[in-house]
């Protein structure tokens, strides 16, 4: 198929949407197709800026009197513009990464090919590359988030696990909960692997409620991942630092709210990351794990793709929340993440393809403005004064 366009209206047409075309597959595919071609129609939508949703709209379109109609006008303009803005950054990926077949680029982001053995240590290109990913990937994500309201909201059923929610969101999604269950699929996993697992210690602090469970208006399914990715490394750290030992000291996770910001931290004694290291960790593909084995189809892998941070972070900032990692090494690692308290904070934060955007491409790599210590130590005697 040589154009986004035909493949755009069949995302537009509810019965293809419903039979559950997987999103992420063709737009990859679709992305790496015409990134070289680039037709008018991404001429004519990048020079749109996307339209950010708040909490509150994504609401009003999916309430009562809610038009499925206007809905499908909004999604007609907002999908291309969403897709075209990011398409237009495909280009300024460096030559090298474009001459090659572009499916094979994505195959080779999917299947683990560290970007490293393909430009070896250059990190201009590296940088390039994780700004990139950043955006695709936030970007995939909204685009996901907006098909996804727009077939669960007007198929008509209602949810059967969760009558209340809204499309895919829970206006009264209780954190603890998910805590919970993030926990209990990432221990039974942990189980299959190491046949042990860590205890939750899990603590809620409502200062103004405090009898009442802390909720927020969220997407549950993007609070899951979250706290799944974060359980696993926990866990899996924990583990590996404690071979000997059955002893193993419980994940503390604190859930606290104020007037702001929604905070979840989850605390492992899993030995940490020497401080060196933490920059690389929300690096894609970044992982200490061995590569998983693709052929395993009965086990998902608790660790190893190197995507479980940077992806998860980018859920967190989606709502202009953010995810951050602190260590002790020799201790243990706090995950943070912050969400937005007030659904009217909780924004969608999403990339435009502009001159500032450009530029971030095109920085040099220029010579470092700190002195590199030397490995030899000093002669001083060079520097003794002739008596
Ligand atoms: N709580 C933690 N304690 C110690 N190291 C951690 C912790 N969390 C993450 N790391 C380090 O950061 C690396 C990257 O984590 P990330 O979740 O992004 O990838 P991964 O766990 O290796 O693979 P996957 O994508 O399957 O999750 C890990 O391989 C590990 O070395
Ligand atoms: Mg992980």
């Amino acid at each position: 198929m040589s154009s986004i366009w035909p493949r755009l209206h069949m995302l537009l047409d509810g019965s293809v949407l419903v039979t559950g075309t997987s999103g992420s597959d063709w737009l990859l595919s679709v992305l790496g197709r015409t990134a070289a071609s680039a037709p008018h129609h991404i001429e004519h939508f990048s020079k749109f800026s996307p339209s950010p949703l708040s909490m509150k709209q994504f609401l009003d379109f999916g309430s009562t009197n809610a038009c499925e109609k206007t809905s499908f006008v909004f999604l007609r303009q907002e999908l291309p513009v969403r897709l075209s803005n990011i398409m237009k950054e495909i280009n300024l990926l460096p030559k090298r990464l474009l001459t090659t077949p572009s499916v094979q680029m994505v195959q080779s982001c999917l299947s683990h090919l560290s970007f490293k053995e393909v430009f070896g240590q250059d990190p201009v290109t590296n940088q390039n590359i994780q700004y990139f990913l950043d955006r695709f990937y936030l970007s995939r994500i909204s685009i996901r988030m907006l098909i996804n309201q727009h077939t669960l909201v007007f198929d008509g059923a209602t949810n059967p696990v969760h009558p209340n929610t809204i499309g895919s969101i829970d206006p009264h999604c209780q954190v603890a909960e998910v805590v919970k269950d993030a926990y209990e699929s990432a221990r039974m996993l942990c189980d299959q692997y190491y046949l042990s697992s860590p205890d939750l210690v899990l603590q809620e602090l409502n200062t103004d409620n405090r009898n009442q469970p802390i909720s927020i208006v969220y997407v549950p399914s993007h609070l899951y991942h979250m706290l799944f990715e974060l359980f696993k490394n926990a866990m899996r750290a924990t583990i590996e630092s404690h071979k000997e030992g059955s002893n193993l000291p419980p994940i503390q996770v604190m859930v606290a709210i104020g007037g702001e910001d929604l905070t979840v931290k989850m605390s492992d004694q899993g030995g940490g990351v020497p401080f060196r290291k933490m920059e690389n960790l929300f690096s894609y593909m970044y992982s200490t794990a061995p590569k998983p084995q693709m052929d395993d189809k009965h086990r998902a892998p608790l660790a190893g793709f190197g995507y479980g941070l940077p992806i998860s972070r980018l859920y967190a900032k989606y709502f202009q929340g953010d995810l951050q990692l602190y260590s002790m090494e020799g201790h243990g690692t706090d995950a943070v993440i912050h969400l937005k308290a007030l659904s009217t904070d909780s924004v969608e934060r999403l990339p435009v393809f502009n001159k500032t955007a450009r530029r971030n491409y095109e920085v040099t790599q220029g010579a470092d403005d700190w002195c590199v210590p030397s490995r030899e130590p000093l002669d001083l005697a060079v520097f003794r004064l002739a008596k």
